[in-house]
């Protein structure tokens, strides 16, 4: 059977990743999580004072570009590939809310983007893979054959993100989820380079009123649409 590239955008804490890693597994594909990887540049600012409570030396940044290594390794256990920075397993730390806090601002400067984006395409050029993020549909893989564009809205989402946070024992307060949301959303659409909007060619899943199994169902309606057009 033909391999597809599957491509879901969206805003922030919409399950994009709880999703691609469901429909990776059912199809035998790739998940890449893209986000991870704009996470782990962040934790590596964050880790070598290059972002501090001064502010953040972007200059710096991109001097030491080409220091940081990204990788995959799939753990067997967790049925997904955890991300790696410079060999060491950063999977957990780069999920914190500190890391969020800087994350689309690392995010906005071209010549990460364009370390990253190097690193996703190669990831994909066999085809057989599910990526998420912000430009996977856009500026990644424009000819990807299934194109999904995620929402929910921001309550909705800043909820489950604080739901995941206290279950994995952070310490932090639903009003400042909310506003870590809310002001990603705003710097991820309106960043100069690569900002999120959904591809033309994109179909929108509202998931506020979704349960994970009514995603899921209409998701493999889609791929199944996509392998037969493909
Ligand atoms: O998916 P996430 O919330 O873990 O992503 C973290 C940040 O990375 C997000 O605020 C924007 C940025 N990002 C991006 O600019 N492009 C991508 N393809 C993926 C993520």
């Amino acid at each position: 059977m033909n391999k597809i590239t599957i491509a879901i955008d969206g805003f922030s804490s919409t399950g994009k990743s709880t999703i691609a890693k469901q429909v990776a597994n059912h199809l035998g594909y790739i998940y890449v999580d893209s986000g991870a990887m704009y996470r782990a540049v962040t934790l590596y600012a964050m880790n070598q004072g290059i972002i501090n409570k001064n502010g953040f030396d972007v200059e710096t940044l991109i001097k030491k570009l080409k220091d940081i290594k990204i990788s995959f390794k799939f753990n067997k256990d967790l049925g997904f590939a955890e991300v790696y920075l410079n060999g060491n397993n950063v999977e957990q730390t780069i999920r914190s809310l500190e890391v969020s806090r800087f994350v689309s601002k690392v995010a906005a400067v071209s010549a990460v983007r364009k370390k990253l984006v190097a690193i996703q395409r190669n990831i994909g050029k066999s085809k057989g893979v599910v990526m998420d993020g912000r430009d996977i549909g856009t500026v990644v893989f424009p000819d990807a054959e299934l194109k999904l564009f995620m929402t929910a809205s921001p309550e909705t989402r800043a909820k489950r993100r604080f739901k995941e946070l206290i279950s994995r024992g952070d310490d932090v307060v639903y009003e400042n989820v909310l506003k870590n949301v809310q002001e990603r959303d705003y710097i991820d659409s309106n960043r100069k380079d690569s900002p999120l909007i959904k591809a033309n060619d994109a179909i929108e899943i509202d998931n506020s009123n979704l349960s994970l199994e009514e995603q899921f169902e209409k998701v493999l309606q889609l791929v199944g649409i996509a392998l037969e057009v493909s």
